[in-house]
């Protein structure tokens, strides 16, 4: 059983959103619906499954349909058809009382714009989850001062949120999401506000938690670099549709069409693609030249290597980490590999 599971959700805003369905479910377009009806398409036919323990990263332009997607999966906002399924279970048949207590206990949220309250301390706000679950306020503060500490804030427990910075406002509410110990975590551009350097501490500090955690993950941005550095998959979006759901390889090597294409068509693949991605393996290996070669680990990205590959015009020996052979790639593959095929 997936974690979370969409299928078929269509969300249409308007007055009458029901009228509009059937028109969208026979592929009229989101241009098209505005045009012919003033409804909005938020959603269109959206299906996927998301794994326990993944990073699930949606992406798209502004108005694609990300944060309407994200806000069905803790039912802020139902769908017009439909079903999301959460650990099996239909978020349309929870009642009030079930609802509350799944968004208290299953679900934490992280908000673009920090969400946090101005006149609590950083020790109160993190620890606000907490407290919503009931829990004493002994152990309320003793888990949010180890959530505080694992997010780098340790002695700012008793400072507003007004005299941090927008990075630590934001560690703020990566704590608070975290104090909660949910399985599942919304994270809805939460980074998007950041300066660069200050985002990319943030990416590198979510990776690291994980890393630890295994939570489920479902992080939206506009943003391919994070996208595809944060997700174990990418689900991208482009007026309501799910154009193309991947691997951070697989968007990067086969782009669906040309929506998918625009936004990687700029990237550096070679950060991204590692050696095990694009060797053939052992088996395959035949007729490759073997006097010349380096090796390579199995989990390096080409970056790593291609200088040294070019340099000496050399073959690749994959191995993993034991050292065992796994495969080979050619000096002209590796160097195909980088260009758009
Ligand atoms: N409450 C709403 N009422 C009407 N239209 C909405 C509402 N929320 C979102 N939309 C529309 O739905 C589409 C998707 O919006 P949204 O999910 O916010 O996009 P994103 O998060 O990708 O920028 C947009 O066209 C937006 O204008
Ligand atoms: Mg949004």
């Amino acid at each position: 059983m997936s974690k979370i599971e969409i299928n078929n959700v269509y969300k249409i805003f308007g007055p009458k959103p029901h009228d509009v369905l059937e028109m969208v479910k026979s592929g009229s377009g989101k241009e098209e619906v505005l045009e012919k009806t003033g409804h909005t398409v938020g959603l269109d036919n959206v299906s996927l499954k998301i794994e326990e323990g993944e990073t699930f990263v949606c992406m798209g332009l502004s108005g694609s349909g990300k944060s309407t997607l994200i806000r069905h999966l803790n039912r802020l906002i139902d769908p017009t058809d439909g079903e999301i399924l959460v650990e099996g279970t239909n978020v349309m048949s929870l009642d009030t009382e079930k609802l509350i207590d799944f968004r208290r206990h299953k679900m934490s949220m992280v908000f673009q714009r920090f969400g946090l309250f101005p006149h609590k301390t950083v020790l109160q706000n993190v620890g606000y989850g907490l407290e919503m679950q009931g829990i004493e306020p002994e152990k309320r503060n003793s888990v949010s001062m180890e959530k505080i500490e694992a997010v780098g804030l340790s002695g700012f427990e008793n400072q507003f949120p007004s005299q941090l910075s927008g990075g630590m406002q934001q560690r703020v509410g990566l704590a608070r999401a975290l104090a909660t110990d949910t399985d599942i975590m919304l994270m809805d551009e939460a980074f998007s506000a950041l300066d660069p350097l200050i985002r990319s501490d943030m990416q590198k500090q979510l990776l690291d938690l994980q890393a630890q955690l295994k939570k489920t993950i479902v992080f939206i941005t506009h943003d391919l670099d994070e996208s595809l550095r944060l997700g174990d998959h990418i689900g991208i979006l482009n007026a309501g549709k799910l154009v193309q759901v991947g691997t951070p390889v697989d968007i990067i090597m086969n782009p669906a069409d040309d929506y998918v294409e625009a936004f990687v068509k700029d990237v550096n693949r070679a950060k991204v693609i590692k050696a095990k991605v694009i060797m053939k393996p052992v088996n395959e290996a035949n007729g490759i030249d073997k006097s010349n070669l380096i090796k390579v680990q199995e989990d390096q990205f080409i970056e790593e290597f291609l200088p040294q590959v070019v340099c000496t015009n050399s073959n690749c020996e994959v191995v993993d980490k034991q050292g065992n052979t796994k495969g080979y790639i050619t000096n002209k593959e590796l160097q195909h590999s980088l260009t758009k095929s």
